[in-house]
């Protein structure tokens, strides 16, 4: 049976809806859609959670996915960098949406090789993916269209840098021009690091034959602003807060992550503001101007200066681990979200919890270092007790029918709460009953607004 609603003049000229019911005729509607989740880690255990919640989703795939995610889609064994298996994947199993995590799938050219062969795919393409994948494209697009950001200069010849860097002061930032998984930054405090870095990054090429983009030191706090973009149409998410370091007082090396909170309150409505007019938007115009439009998460990484607000970096991609905080706090349906910026259609109202979000990073001993997997985790059910707290797994795999560590990162756990420190005091408590011999974590996430 089929039903169509038509809106048509009634005798006395006032619209009236006509309604006709064809027996027999093959219905369209509704449908469960199929989706695929491209990556692993937390960030794409926070997607796949937030689908699960979505009226609109049937089945989901993740790939490659992990021991936590598999509790809420099947996971498939192909690597995020499989692009054409993934493809060929999607195509088989009838998939009507494709989401991809990180960004090593989208500098590969995934939302190119999907759309090519007519499969809907939330994250950019390739050419638009270089604002995270290129320094040097990301600073010169900024430049070009008068996005407040640290002065620069880009090098590929060792004794130009060289030579810039003597003339200038410290500390100074030598940022590999290419993805670098997080290691591409170094910060030198003096010229013999200085030269030590730019022979890794120019001579040596430790990360291969690339630029360096040498940058002005800034400082201020950091913050995350993640954003829907669909060419020029800009959704903004609520802002947050990564912590890099490993250790607590924000000391030892960087890391992937190991906390995160939302929202903000050092960041004023006004702040908010500026950023979306003078940073989030005009960057989302100057990409279609480009000719790169740009369709999926923008994330800008920027930093609240004594001289404004200034772009420290963008993302292409969901930020991790922000994206297990603030994807917790969404109200609306993913599915409906993701499906109006892939397919330009008008976009839902948005709606987010006003309450606050704070996750902990668990990490393996070692951690940024080596470190040793396979240690059983215990007590996951029991912190998962609070209907406040998420378990997001980050590096975990199935051994036994037990969980056991596989990664770096392990486990974020998220509490939510009226106040930050409601939020801290869940995940905390949740944190405290979970067994494992081989990780830590920092207990002081949010300690610039927690004191
Ligand atoms: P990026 O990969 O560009 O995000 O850089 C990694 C980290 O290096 C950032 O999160 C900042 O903490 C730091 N950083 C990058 N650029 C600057 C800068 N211009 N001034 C100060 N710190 C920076
Ligand atoms: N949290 C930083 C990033 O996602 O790159």
């Amino acid at each position: 049976m089929e039903i169509i609603n038509r809106l048509q003049p009634g005798p006395d000229g006032h619209a009236v809806v006509y309604t006709k019911i064809f027996e027999g005729v093959r219905m369209e509607h509704p449908k469960e859609a199929t989706v695929l989740v491209v990556g692993g880690g937390g960030r794409c255990h926070a997607i796949v959670d937030a689908l699960s919640r979505s009226s609109r989703v049937g089945k989901i795939y993740c790939a490659p996915g992990n021991a936590g995610i598999a509790a809420q889609a099947e996971c498939v064994p192909l690597k995020d960098t499989q692009v054409e298996q993934l493809r060929d994947f999607a195509l088989e199993r009838g998939v009507d949406l494709t989401v991809v995590g990180p960004e090593v799938s989208l500098a590969a050219g995934i939302a190119d090789v999907f759309t090519a062969a007519g499969l809907r795919i939330f994250g950019p393409s390739k050419d638009a993916a270089a604002i995270e994948s290129s320094k040097d494209f990301a600073k010169r697009l900024m430049a070009r269209y008068g996005v407040p950001t640290a002065a620069y200069r880009t090098f590929e010849d060792y004794d130009s840098a060289l030579d810039y860097v003597r003339g200038g002061s410290f500390p100074v930032v030598l940022k590999y021009d290419g993805l670098a998984a997080g290691k591409g930054v170094v910060i030198p405090e003096n010229l013999e690091e200085a030269e030590s870095t730019l022979k890794d990054m120019l001579l040596d090429d430790r990360f291969g034959k690339g630029k360096v983009v040498v940058e002005e030191f800034l400082m201020g706090p950091e913050f995350s602003f993640m954003c829907f973009v669909d060419g020029e149409r800009v959704f903004p998410m609520p802002l947050s807060q990564d912590h890099k370091r490993a250790f607590e007082g924000d000391k030892g090396p960087n890391t992937g992550g190991m906390g995160a909170y939302s929202p903000l309150p050092f960041i004023t409505d006004e702040d908010r503001e500026y950023a979306m007019e003078h940073i989030m938007k005009p960057v989302a115009s100057a990409m279609v101007k480009e000719g790169r439009p740009f369709k999926g998460v923008l994330y800008g990484g920027l930093m609240k200066t004594p001289a404004g607000i200034k772009v420290i970096e963008f993302n292409c991609r969901f930020g991790d681990p922000e994206t297990e905080v603030v994807l917790p706090l969404l109200k609306s349906d993913i599915y409906d979200i993701f499906s109006a910026v892939v397919d330009g259609s008008p976009m839902p109202e948005i709606q987010w919890d006003t309450k606050s979000s704070m996750g902990f990073v668990m990490a393996s001993s070692g951690y940024p270092g080596s470190y040793e997997k396979g240690y059983v985790i215990e007590g996951l059910e029991d912190a998962l007790s609070d209907p406040d707290v998420r378990i997001y797994h980050m590096g975990t795999a199935e051994k036994d029918g037990r969980t056991v560590t596989a990664g770096g990162r392990v486990l974020m756990v998220i509490g939510s709460g009226e106040t930050l420190v409601e939020a801290r005091d869940r995940a905390l408590g949740a944190v405290g009953k979970i067994r494992c011999g081989n990780l830590f974590y920092r207990r002081d996430i949010g300690w610039r607004v927690l004191k």
